[in-house]
């Protein structure tokens, strides 16, 4: 944020920043959501709706699981959220008691600590590398899962590193936490956008898990706060009562528009972002290992690649400024994800046009000639 805030500053004063740090799609919210919802507004009809959400998404929502991923999701298993943030608060707050533990990897979203830390429980890191895909899977989750853990937390594909856990991986996972009698949460929130490969849920295996999912980010909504989250259908009171305190329910127009972003109109705009964002990862994952970047495992989802910068610093968060100040490059330190190996890797977001990815590219070039640490 710190980076961000820079970056800004230096625009004001008529510097030219390529920002491949920023997480949230360059592209505009689909026009037929746009129009949906300015024929709610017209009509002036913007009540709360209920806590767990309009009816009609509900709907919406559990019919996807159907059509898209062949789930059987009822629309009363269905909570709308305010974000995925609001459903990541909603099940930690439901599922984990005060001095329990949530596992999760580092490096990771960084605001699951502080959810944890919000309702008086705990984090429990569990640093992640490339033997894994910079993932959890059983055997980790196994490992570091004590008498106090509740939930082991996990997003596929991944901020900050773009990987992705095998569906089968996360059916075992989840039978893993339900044996220890917890729960495995999956944040599906990057679900759509996988490259080279179909789009999955957790839920085509199993229903005995919790899933986090928004419209921020293949539906390029993020400032819409629309999300929503599937659980097993005893839990759905308890969400119910905590979201009715929480925020009463998510913003109405936003529902409305998110109707609309699930209709087959919206289906050939979304999937040409998707298209785009592959050419941009296709171009920016081997350009970056030409610079000498380590890239050991190929992001397939999300629009971040996780990169080893130690062959020209032990220091990520300085490199990062001494990018932005001399180059005009804004990406992001790994001390915003976590703490493992987190000086010598930095996020790069391919949320800008290819132009200005190649631009990027060509600046850090420049940058890093001469930078190599001598072994
Ligand atoms: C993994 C992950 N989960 C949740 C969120 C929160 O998203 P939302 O805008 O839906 O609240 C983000 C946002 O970057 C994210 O990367």
């Amino acid at each position: 944020m710190a980076l961000l805030a820079r970056a800004r500053e230096l625009e004001a004063a008529g510097r030219d920043i390529v920002h491949m740090e920023i997480g949230e799609p360059d592209f505009s919210t689909p026009r037929p959501v746009r129009e949906a919802v300015a024929r709610v507004l017209a009509d002036g009809a913007l009540h709360y709706t209920p806590a767990c959400g309009l009816p009609a998404l509900r709907e919406a929502i559990a019919r996807h699981y159907a059509e898209r991923f062949g789930a059987r999701v009822e629309p009363d298993q269905v909570v709308v959220t305010p974000g995925a943030s609001g459903a990541l608060l909603l099940v930690l707050g439901v599922l984990v008691e005060r001095d329990a533990e949530v596992l999760m990897t580092d490096p990771g979203y960084p605001c699951n600590r502080h959810f944890a830390r919000f309702i008086e429980a705990r984090a429990r890191s569990v640093p992640v590398d490339e033997a894994t895909g910079f993932q959890m899977d059983t055997a980790l989750l196994e490992a570091h899962w004590g008498p106090a853990t509740a939930v082991a937390l996990v997003a596929s594909p991944a901020n900050p590193t773009g990987t992705l856990i095998a569906p089968g991986e996360l059916e075992a996972m989840a039978a893993a936490a339900r044996d220890r009698g917890g729960w495995l949460v999956v944040d599906e929130i990057y679900q759509h956008l996988v490259y080279g490969r179909e789009p999955a849920s957790v839920l085509s295996r199993t229903p005995e898990v919790f899933v986090i999912n928004s419209f921020s980010k293949y539906f390029s909504m993020t400032g819409w706060r629309v999300g929503w989250l599937v659980a097993p259908r005893e839990y759905v009171p308890a969400l119910d009562r905590l979201a009715q305190n929480l925020f009463l329910a998510a913003p109405t127009p936003s529902q409305h528009g998110a109707v609309a972003a699930l209709g087959a109109p919206c289906a050939g705009i979304l999937e040409a972002q998707r298209a785009e964002f592959a050419a941009r990862r296709d171009f920016l994952v081997p350009a970056l290992r030409e610079l000498g970047f380590g890239i050991p495992v190929t992001p397939e989802g999300a629009f971040y690649v996780y990169a080893d910068c130690s062959r020209f610093t032990d220091d990520s968060l300085a490199f990062c400024r001494r990018l932005l100040e001399e180059a005009g490059v804004a990406v992001t330190p790994g001390c915003d994800f976590g703490r493992h190996r987190a000086q010598t890797h930095v996020r790069f977001a391919y949320t800008t046009s290819m132009d200005r990815l190649q631009e990027g590219v060509r600046r850090l070039a420049a940058f890093l000639e001469g930078r190599r640490k001598t072994p």
